[in-house]
């Protein structure tokens, strides 16, 4: 590699491959590929980043105060949060195998910024500190506990590559004291504590299927997440959102599933229209039956696809039994349910 290039970081056993930048530690590296490599403090105390070097030279290593012990170094083993690579190398790392090699943590955070993402959605970002970071996979959830309100169960947003900085979105919803209180009262600089992460809502990266996603409303939230998991893993699959509304409201980040459209040639997404009604629960679940219908019409082959719902609580099971019954075998259906608050 010529200096300021990128290096390009080969996996053991399994010969996958990513890149690093100039300024890239390897873990961030390896995390900005989706790629979940074992971590925990992210600043060179704890060695539970440890990998081996198994050919090639590592560049820059930053100060640590983890200690190798000689017969360690003599293998090769090094801190993927503070190595560089300054030219192409091969390693052997430990890797998340799936959410239960993810341990629970409970961070404070602070928020750092509060965007108006429409008329009644906000994007909440918090920082964590630096070396205390989400350890998450994509499609996972958190609790969220704010100045004394009752705990709420949020999906995280944003991808594990920025395991810092957390996004979250939140809807105006009359009566509900979580909703009123962010849309009315929220700060940046508040501490907010974060417990998690949970859930199987989870990508199959050893999957060879085309994707569907189906979210209702800010259910966008998870299926964000994933999109961004299966774009830095650069899935080879076509992948298709189909994002159903509630009845008179525009999609809040439709400019980022554009940029996903013109970035790649594989994703492609819908935007579907939820339809009127005076009772909240009936026109939830009418909205949603909009979106599944249209999901078996344009898929009449839908049991080589895995599909990935994100529905109100109460209206998860009627579109689960439709796409079921349209032959898509139940391990291929992915559900993440949400409070409709
Ligand atoms: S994550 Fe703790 S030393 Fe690298």
């Amino acid at each position: 590699m010529l200096f300021g290039m990128t290096a390009k970081i080969k996996m053991r056993p399994d010969g996958r491959e990513f890149t690093a930048g100039p300024n890239d530690t390897i873990l961030d590296a390896a995390l900005s590929a989706g790629i979940a490599l074992t971590y925990s403090c992210n600043n060179g105390s704890c060695g539970e980043c440890r990998a081996r070097l198994v050919s090639g030279q590592l560049g820059e290593t930053r100060h640590h105060d983890y200690r190798f012990s000689a017969s360690d170094q003599a293998v090769g083993y090094f801190l993927t949060c503070c190595s560089l690579a300054s030219e192409d190398i091969e390693i052997e790392a430990h890797e998340a195998g799936g959410v239960e090699d993810i341990p629970l943590q409970s961070i404070n955070a602070q928020i750092s910024k509060l965007e108006v993402l429409s008329e009644d959605v906000m994007a909440v970002h918090l920082r964590t500190p630096r070396s205390k970071s989400l350890r998450f996979l994509a499609g996972q959830h958190v609790t969220l506990e704010i100045d004394g309100l009752m705990p709420r169960n949020k999906s995280i947003a944003s991808c594990p590559c920025n395991a810092t900085n957390l996004q979250f979105h939140i809807k105006r919803t009359e009566g509900d004291p979580f909703s009123e209180y962010c849309f009315s009262a929220l700060k940046t600089g508040l501490n907010v504590k974060v417990s998690g992460p949970y859930g199987n809502f989870v990508f199959d990266d050893g999957s060879v299927k085309p994707v569907i996603f189906l979210a209702y409303d800010t259910g966008f939230a998870p299926a964000k997440s994933l999109i961004e998991h299966a774009l830095a893993i650069e899935y080879e699959q076509p992948v298709h959102l189909y994002w159903i509304l509630p009845h008179g409201t525009n999609p809040y980040m439709e400019n980022y599933c554009r940029a996903w459209m013109d970035a790649c040639d594989n994703f492609s997404f819908t935007v579907l229209q939820g339809v009127a009604d005076e009772d909240a629960a009936s026109c939830v679940d009418k909205s949603l039956l909009v979106g599944v219908q249209r999901l078996v019409a344009d898929f009449p082959e839908l049991g080589g696809h895995d599909v990935y719902l994100s529905s109100p609580e109460i209206s998860a099971p009627s579109s689960r039994a439709i796409l079921l019954e349209h032959g898509l075998p139940e391990k291929q259906l992915y559900i993440d349910v949400f409070q409709r608050f």
